[in-house]
Order: C-alpha cells, then sequence, then structure tokens
C-alpha cells in the first residue's frame, strides 16, 4: 500500500471512530432525554390524579412513594462522583454518566416538588427544600456554563490562556501603568490614577467584551477615540506614554474579563457540591424524623 493510501485509510477509520463515538454520545443523551420526558409525564399524572381523589391513606402513600423516588434519584445522580474518581475502563464513558446526571437530577426535582405538594413545612423541611432547590439550581446554572463560556472565551482570546498566565499579564499591565505614571507629569499622574485605573477594573467595559465577543485588537481603537481629547490637552512629549498606559488599562479590563469567566467556570461547582452535602444531611434527619416520629 503506498503513503496516500495508508494516511487516506487511517483517516477513514479514524473519523468512522469518531462519529460512532460522536453518534453514540448523542444516542445515550436523547436516551435519558426520553426517560426525562416519560418519567416526568407519569409523575405528573400520579400526582395529579391524586388531587381529584383526596383520600388520607392514598396522600400518605403519594408522599412517601414521592420522597423515595426523589432521594433514590438524587443519590443515583450523585453516583457520578464516585465514577469521576474511578479512573479505569469498563464503566462506560463519563459523558455518558454527566447526561444521566443531569436528567436524574432534573426527574428528582419534579419528584421532590410533587412530593412537598408546593408547600415548605416546618424549618428543617424548609430548609431541605431550599438545599435541594439551589442543588438542582446550581447544576443548571454549571450545565449552562459549560455550554456557553468556551466559546466565548475562544472567541475574545488573542491565544488561549490558562489562569496563571492571565494573573501574570495583569500584574505586568498594572505595574508598567503605575511605573509610566510615577514618571509622569501631575496631570498624566492623576489621569491614570482617576480614570484610565477606574476603565481598568470598569464591568460595564467587561460586558462590553462579552456582549461583541471581541478580542483586544478590535476594542482598542473605539477605546483610544474615548481618550482622544485627553491624548491632545497632554505634553507632546507624554502622548506616547499615554497610549501604552491606555493600552495597558483596556489589557488589564480584557484579563480581568476573562479571569472572571474562567473563574465562573471552576468555581460553580463548589457551590453545588456545598448544598449537595447539606441537602443530604439534612434528608437523612427529615427521613429520620418522618419515621420514627
Ligand atoms: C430531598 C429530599 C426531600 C425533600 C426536599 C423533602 C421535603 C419535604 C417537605 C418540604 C415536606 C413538607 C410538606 C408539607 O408541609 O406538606 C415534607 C414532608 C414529608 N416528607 Fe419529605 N422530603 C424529602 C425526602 C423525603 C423522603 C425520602 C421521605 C421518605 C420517608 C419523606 C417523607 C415525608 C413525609 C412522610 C412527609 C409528611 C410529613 C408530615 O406531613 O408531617 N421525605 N418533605
Ligand atoms: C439531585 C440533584 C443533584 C445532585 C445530588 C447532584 C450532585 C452532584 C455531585 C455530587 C457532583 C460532583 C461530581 C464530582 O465532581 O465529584 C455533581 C457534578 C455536576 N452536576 Fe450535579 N447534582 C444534581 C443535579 C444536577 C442538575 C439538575 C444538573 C444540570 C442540569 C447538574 C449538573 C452537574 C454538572 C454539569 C456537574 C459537573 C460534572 C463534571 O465535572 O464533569 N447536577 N453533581
Amino acid at each position: 500500500m503506498n503513503g496516500g493510501r495508508i494516511l487516506a485509510t487511517i483517516v477513514k477509520a479514524s473519523s468512522a471512530r469518531v462519529s460512532t463515538s460522536v453518534a453514540s454520545a448523542g444516542g445515550s443523551e436523547r436516551l435519558w432525554q426520553a426517560f426525562a420526558v416519560v418519567s416526568v409525564a407519569g409523575l405528573s399524572w400520579w400526582y395529579f390524579a391524586a388531587q381529584r381523589q383526596p383520600s388520607a391513606t392514598r396522600h400518605h402513600g403519594l408522599v412517601t412513594g414521592l420522597g423515595w423516588i426523589g432521594i433514590t434519584l438524587a443519590l443515583l445522580a450523585a453516583s457520578l462522583s464516585v465514577r469521576k474518581r474511578l479512573a479505569y475502563q469498563g464503566m462506560g464513558r463519563l459523558s455518558a454518566w454527566l447526561s444521566a446526571h443531569i436528567y436524574l437530577g432534573v426527574v428528582a426535582a419534579f419528584a421532590i416538588i410533587y412530593h412537598s405538594g408546593f408547600r415548605t413545612g416546618g424549618p428543617l423541611t424548609g430548609g431541605l427544600l431550599a438545599f435541594f432547590s439551589l442543588t438542582v439550581a446550581t447544576g443548571l446554572l454549571g450545565w449552562w456554563l459549560a455550554r456557553r463560556v468556551p466559546p466565548l472565551l475562544t472567541a475574545m482570546e488573542e491565544t488561549p490562556a490558562i489562569l496563571e498566565d492571565l494573573l501574570a499579564v495583569r500584574a505586568d499591565c498594572l505595574r508598567g501603568m503605575l511605573e509610566l505614571a510615577e514618571g509622569g507629569s501631575d496631570e498624566f499622574r492623576s489621569l491614570v490614577e482617576r480614570r484610565l485605573m477606574k476603565d481598568a477594573a470598569s464591568w460595564g467595559r467587561m460586558l462590553r467584551f462579552y456582549r461583541r465577543r471581541s478580542t483586544l485588537a478590535q476594542e482598542l481603537p473605539d477605546f483610544q477615540k474615548e481618550h482622544q481629547a485627553a491624548l491632545l490637552l497632554m505634553r507632546e512629549d507624554e502622548r506616547s506614554a499615554f497610549l501604552r498606559v491606555v493600552e495597558y488599562a483596556l489589557r488589564v479590563n480584557k484579563m480581568n474579563a476573562e479571569l472572571f469567566l474562567q473563574r465562573l467556570l471552576r468555581g460553580w461547582i463548589t457551590p453545588h457540591l456545598v448544598c449537595t452535602a447539606a441537602m443530604f444531611g439534612l434528608a437523612a434527619v427529615h427521613i429520620f424524623s418522618v419515621l420514627y416520629y
């Protein structure tokens, strides 16, 4: 076989493998979606049918049954944590586990809402419901962030950078700004301290990077125009230093914008885990109290 044919065979084989795995990842997500739709429909039917024919025993069976279903699904969802710590093969792909996690969590939410009958009850059940809702809400937030933030970062970045690189570049730019300000006239220094430092920390400007999905090079001309009047009032020998400080300020703001996104992407899991732990702790007390008192 010649080189070209060998290459073609490898490309064909690997693209077949990639498309099979993508197809089966999509397939498993669709299966979990179908499971969620059928389960939520079944739970809703059970809950509303029981409301139409009220009876004490039926109500108790419904509340207890939905409680057990909800907590079992929540425990199954939390088993993702175990899978993540088991690196070896043979337990299924992590992406399939994540789909299972998300849809089990969503069905658990419906089971628990119907279980509570849209009431918070006493302080213990109210706290439990609050932590359960926060677990689901932070999970949904993390899911949304994982889909939205990476493409936004890719659109904004000149070169992909990790958190530590961003911090280092930001520190360098801030140092540069302060050094140039120290060596300049009083007007120069006060302009840097009162205006450009604020621009560097501005949330509005960070939002502009997000809204326009723009890079530093795309934002710089507009930013320079905003400071044109100040530049013209500046002493001639300070103008080039001023232009450098303007660029530093925008770069610091851009680093802040990227840092915030990267921290969100890393940080949302902490409240998700804390709420999960608090929820299971309170659920144990709740179950004990309804079973034994
Ligand atoms: C995350 C899990 C759970 C949450 C968030 C939760 C939440 C609640 C809430 C808010 C109430 C008060 C509803 C009202 O005042 O009408 C309640 C009542 C109740 N729950 Fe749960 N629950 C959970 C798990 C369970 C489990 C696993 C059981 C199974 C034994 C259970 C059994 C009950 C019972 C029997 C009541 C009625 C108590 C009464 O009326 O005095 N719950 N639950
Ligand atoms: C009953 C509700 C839920 C419980 C008990 C729960 C619990 C957990 C736990 C324990 C982890 C940590 C895995 C680890 O890093 O060790 C986790 C991760 C995660 N959860 Fe949930 N969760 C619930 C609902 C949800 C929902 C409804 C969503 C989204 C719609 C969600 C999205 C996620 C995501 C995206 C991760 C990160 C997975 C990764 O790092 O790859 N969770 N959850």
